[in-house]
């Protein structure tokens, strides 16, 4: 077939001379258009989204029973922080209440994901109050886990929450946010199942991932600037246990150009996962 095309076409010599170019330009032409085509694609998808992955490993998981002690160990030099609570010049400057304020703290996706992964460990990335923790640590108990609630938060609110948040204390310029969720995890009987990790989200997952601390879920709810978002889900994401899961709060943060959905899409198409919505939360699978 080719051969008598080909043929045929040569029969006028200036359509011969056309055909020579045309073969030879053409598809030289095309080629070096495809080749750049694809590299093109090929940059802009994966090396430019390669400069994104972080590739630490974290140090293999210590057995689940093991992370409280060890945690307590490494962080409160081995006594717990609810030893001896509170200390006499807190003590009358916190509130006791069974009512603890939060924001979609009770949300459906607890209940449906403790059911599904039955977590032996649970990371909390921004807790505040703890009122997310503390509904989680119900519905462990109520589905017979033994599960061990890790909350991660500065403890610092941020700049200017007290506008909404009155009801804490201050001691020298010092907001008694720490000691209030203490207080909280101590008013509903959980400080058994719950323990704060009292610093930065950075820092704390950091240290979680050096010291073979991992979890089956990661909730995600600290700050939902981009870029911290994009940093907590990176640092969360490598201490997942095999089957674990990584969720977490205001996918529909209307903030910058909803910036939590930004970075949870981001990391979701780097790694090749689907985001799930379930309520006002995101989960990646
Ligand atoms: C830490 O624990 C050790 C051993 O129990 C104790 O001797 C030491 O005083 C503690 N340090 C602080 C700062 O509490
Ligand atoms: C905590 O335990 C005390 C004493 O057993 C009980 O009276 C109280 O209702 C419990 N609080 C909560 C929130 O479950």
């Amino acid at each position: 077939m080719k051969r008598k095309h080909n043929k045929r076409l040569s029969s006028s010599s200036s359509l011969s001379f056309t055909n020579t170019i045309l073969k030879t330009v053409k598809p030289a032409a095309y080629f070096t258009l495809l080749l750049l085509t694809y590299t093109l694609g090929y940059l802009s998808h994966h090396s430019d989204l390669d400069s994104f992955r972080v590739e630490t490993q974290c140090v293999e998981p210590i057995p689940p029973e093991n992370t409280r002690q060890t945690l307590i160990d490494l962080i409160f030099n081995g006594t717990s922080p609810f030893t001896d609570f509170p200390p006499p010049h807190a003590a009358d400057k916190l509130y006791r209440s069974n009512k603890v304020k939060g924001w979609g703290s009770n949300n459906a996706v607890f209940e449906n994901l403790i059911r599904k992964v039955k977590p032996e460990i649970i990371v909390e990335v921004g807790t505040f109050l703890g009122a997310s923790a503390l509904h989680m640590a119900e519905l462990t108990q109520r589905l017979g886990l033994k599960t061990q609630i890790y909350c991660i938060d500065d403890f610092r609110g941020w700049a200017g929450f007290r506008e909404q948040f009155k009801n804490i204390a201050i001691l020298n310029g010092d907001v008694l946010l720490y000691y209030q969720f203490l207080q909280n995890v101590v008013t509903f009987n959980q400080t058994g199942s719950i323990l704060p990790l009292p610093f930065s989200s950075e820092q704390a997952l950091i240290k979680l991932c050096e010291w073979g601390v991992w979890a089956d879920l990661v909730e995600i709810d600290a700050s939902h600037e981009f870029l911290s978002v994009w940093a907590d889900i990176n640092r969360g994401f490598l201490i997942i246990r095999p089957g674990g899961v990584i969720f977490g709060h205001d996918y529909f943060f209307p903030g910058d150009n909803r910036e939590v959905k930004r970075a949870v899409d981001l990391f979701a198409k780097i790694h090749h996962l689907k985001v799930k919505i379930d309520g006002e939360h995101w989960i990646l699978i």
